[in-house]
């Protein structure tokens, strides 16, 4: 507390325009309005305001309603306010506000706001004074500073809060008036969010009844939407590539796990070994990039490592493998080595032996097995076939049969998964992933490129290990073979804003001296995807590595949900300018914030606006209620200028199920999405895949363990809408037997011209507890139903599945019923 204060007493020096505030103080329509924080769940409930006509009796703007919360350092510890102050700043026109952030660093937080509600997203500087290691912070704290006056810091006692200390000032009720009328609309707000499905039957809708729903599809009004709507959004979370789409069947092949993937984890995790000395050394490695590898030193026939893979390797009968591994034999005479698959029954499925060469030279061998029966959980044995030491590094073992057939590809399953959404896009490696925890953690395209072994595996922001097998130009393959454009995303030059490793744990940014080599990496990567290998040393390395024709890069991601500090618009706005100056065809997406409102959404808008990007990337994870009254969400926006790129969102319920009450309420959203889709460009559901046992984040669309795919209801909504996209809207008028406006919320449709065939598809969700009767017009020349499916089940089953529908099609008219909780997706043909 003493720290506090005098942080107040050194930062803010006696304002005369505050002096002249409260002389105002007279004024009919002022108020006293008071500014604190409570030291309440370890001071991180952010900036409170009470409020008072005569300094005797204060009323809470609340209950705790906190315009602004701290944003500095990670989740748990951080993310604290402390003592903060708050100052009117006569000369910008603004109120200030500065905190400490914690009570080990000399960190304090400035945002500034011009109606205390919206504030600006935070800047974090060093204080005078403190060490080095912070100079990725700005420094001119001093020039500025917000003035201030410790003169009206007060101490209160509020009957909502207890005694807290903060700041009195006399303000205009207008200001006070407007904070109230804020709160007022968030707890409205939060009571639509709070909307369950479960109240339906019980009270909403208790004496609904069935009715018929018309709706006349209009040929006037069309308007051409974006072909690339519906894309995927892989990260590397929940085990999605290493363990999951990669199928690598060897984990920690290469002996790099350690304890920044996991505490517990060393180089030999995963691998054991019986009746020999098995050590890890680092002296002489097959690259830098790849430390350590197993040293076996072998006294009896019968000593042997083992891998256990990903808790077991799964095994087809007959099915081949490609196995390879490193090794040398250092000293000793025998340098035979057999490798075998073994059932945890002991059964030897599948067998061959290796030479390794003496020396000091790696040499990598190959072989193919096949095993003799299925196994669900065996595991792999390296057995030295006499006495002496070998030298043995990045074990690996694929199934022939992967994802078209593809070496070091993706497994089958679960790419044929991503492949039934018809995705447009693949946005890759992340998500957080991508800006990574700290510095040293951002992910950097040039280290997952060129041959394995020399790639450089770094820890996984979502606590496990990416040895970057799948890294930028498996990628890239993979958008090829699904069909989907690629989508890149970069960090700005900043890591995540919730870092908990690097300095201060915070943002901080690449230097800006080494800023112009990180944006040339960013260019370097245009010319490796799209380049012409005669003329681009980039270029002749993807074509080196098998892909001489370019991948047909047109867009690039730049940031992830980044808090829109100082330290990250300068990077941000570093990189945008770099690229389109250089490649002006090549389309950037920006980023606004982890939010779909607030602080880093307003500025990240302003920033893309002013550089003229071409799209944005919104993320908002959001109740099924907030999906069901925020329909119109683009309805307000700009039709012109940068579009959108929804790019991660999932409507979320307690317990995080992916089931049919959310993935109705992301099917209602999406049809309004459709009806917008000339200012959003894309969208993509979040996280994709998850690994049962070892999920970080839920819901997910697809989850997955060692044999199974389990397909959601949510992505069977995708899946709807991906198969069914279009490329022209058709506007369309809805009409209730029984008005009702939380009805009519909970009836989405949508009518699309798919421009490929000319069919029509119409898209109908009831998001009702009864059946209702659809009777929808379509424009002539429409030739009869194609195909229908409804998607419809109880509100919490996570696994519904499609069936079909038979609609009657005659005079212009599609009739059909359509169950309680249903999605129904009907596809007319065109005439010929
Ligand atoms: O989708 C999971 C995570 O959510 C992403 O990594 C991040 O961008 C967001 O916070």
């Amino acid at each position: 507390m003493k720290k506090n204060l005098l942080l107040c007493i050194a930062l803010f020096v006696c304002a005369p325009q505050v002096l002249a505030q409260s002389v105002a103080a007279a004024q009919a329509d002022s108020a006293w309005l008071f500014s604190y924080a409570t030291t309440k769940n370890a001071g991180k409930n952010g900036l409170h305001f009470a409020w008072s006509t005569d300094r005797v009796t204060w009323q809470e703007i609340g209950p705790e309603w906190a315009p602004v919360k701290s944003d500095y350092g990670n989740w748990g510890a951080q993310k604290r306010m402390l003592d903060p102050c708050v100052s009117y700043n006569e000369g910008k026109d603004c109120w200030e506000a500065t905190w400490l952030v914690n009570e080990q660093e000399n960190v304090v937080a400035y945002t500034f706001s011009k109606d205390l509600i919206l504030w600006h997203p935070q800047d974090y500087y060093a204080l005078p004074g403190t060490p080095k290691g912070t100079a990725h912070l700005l420094t001119d704290f001093q020039q500025r500073a917000p003035s201030a006056s410790i003169e009206n810091t007060v101490t209160l006692e509020l009957p909502f809060s207890g005694e807290v200390r903060g700041q009195l000032h006399r303000v205009s009720w207008s200001l006070v008036n407007g904070m109230l009328q804020e709160q007022q609309i968030l707890l409205a707000k939060n009571q639509q969010n709070a909307e369950r499905a479960a109240d339906d039957r019980k009270s909403r809708f208790s004496k609904l009844e069935s009715q018929t729903i018309r709706i006349n599809v209009q040929s006037a009004g069309k308007k051409r939407i974006s072909d690339k709507l519906i894309g995927i959004f892989f990260e590397d979370i929940n085990y999605a590539a290493d363990g999951g789409l990669y199928a690598e069947l060897i984990q920690n092949r290469d002996f790099e796990y350690s304890s920044k993937d996991d505490r517990k984890w060393t180089p030999s995790t995963c691998w054991t070994a019986e009746n020999l000395d098995f050590s890890i050394a680092t002296s002489q490695p097959i690259h830098q990039n790849n430390a350590h590898y197993a040293v076996l030193k072998s006294s009896s026939p019968n000593g042997k490592i083992i891998n256990e893979g990903w808790e077991g390797i799964v095994l087809k009968k007959n099915a081949k493998y490609r196995l390879s591994l490193f090794g040398r034999v250092p000293v000793g005479k025998q340098s035979k080595v057999r490798v075998r698959l073994v059932s945890s029954s002991d059964k030897v499925l599948a067998e061959t032996q290796l030479n390794l060469p003496k020396g000091n030279s790696w040499k990598k061998l190959t072989a193919t097995l096949t095993s003799k029966s299925d196994a669900t959980d065996a595991h792999l044995e390296i057995v030295p076939q006499g006495v002496g030491e070998y030298h043995i590094d990045f074990v690996s073992l694929f199934p022939k049969d992967t994802y078209r057939g593809r070496q070091n590809g993706m497994r089958k399953d679960l790419a044929e998964a991503l492949e039934a959404l018809h995705p447009q896009f693949v946005r890759f490696p992340g998500g957080c992933a991508s800006h990574g925890n700290g510095l040293e953690n951002i992910y950097r395209w040039k280290n997952t490129i060129g041959p394995l072994e020399s790639r450089k595996p770094d820890f996984n922001i979502w606590h496990y290990h990416q040895s970057v097998g799948l890294g930028y130009y498996e990628y890239f393959q993979l958008c090829e073979d699904l069909g989907a454009r690629p989508l890149p995303v970069l960090a700005a030059g900043v890591p995540c804003q919730n870092s908990s490793v690097g300095g201060l744990g915070q943002q901080g940014g690449i230097p800006l001296d080494q800023m112009d080599a990180y944006i040339q990496d960013i260019l370097d990567l245009i010319e490796w995807a799209n380049g012409d290998p005669k003329s681009s040393q980039w270029a002749k390395m993807r074509a080196d590595a098998g892909h001489p024709e370019p991948f047909h890069l047109t867009m690039i991601g730049i940031g992830n949900e980044d808090l829109i500090s100082e330290t990250f618009e300068v990077r941000y706005k570093m990189i945008c300018e770099a690229i389109q100056a250089k490649y002006p065809d090549i389309e950037i997406v920006g980023t606004v914030g982890p939010w779909c409102e607030g602080s880093d959404y307003e500025w990240g808008w302003r920033l893309a606006r002013e550089m003229d990007l071409d799209y944005v990337d919104e993320h908002y994870y959001n109740s099924p209620g907030w999906f069901i009254n925020n329909q119109d969400y683009y309805d307000r926006y700009a039709r012109k200028g940068t579009k959108v790129y929804l790019g991660e969102y999932a409507s979320h319920i307690n317990g995080r199920a992916n089931c049919m009450e959310t993935a109705l309420s992301e099917a209602l959203y999406l049809c309004a999405v459709e009806r917008n889709a000339d200012v959003v460009a894309m969208t993509s559901y979040a996280p994709l895949l998850a690994k049962k046992g070892h999920t970080q984040w839920n819901p997910d669309m697809i989850y997955f363990d060692n044999t199974k795919v389990e397909l959601t209801s949510g992505y069977q909504v995708q899946k709807l809408f991906g198969q069914n996209a279009g490329t022209e809207y058709l506007p369309s008028v809805v009409h209730l037997q029984q008005p009702n406006a939380e009805v009519q919320k909970r009836i989405g449709s949508s009518a699309v011209i798919d421009a490929a065939n000319g069919d029509l598809i119409l898209k109908i969700v009831n998001y009702l507890p009864v059946a209702n009767a659809f009777e929808i017009s379509v424009p002539a020349g429409f030739d009869g139903v194609k195909e229908a499916q409804v998607l419809t089940g109880e509100l919490k089953d996570t696994r519904a599945v499609p069936a079909g529908l038979q609609p009657n099609f005659s005079e212009g008219k599609v009739t059909f019923q359509a169950p309680a909780y249903s999605f129904v997706v009907v596809r007319l043909s065109v005439q010929p």
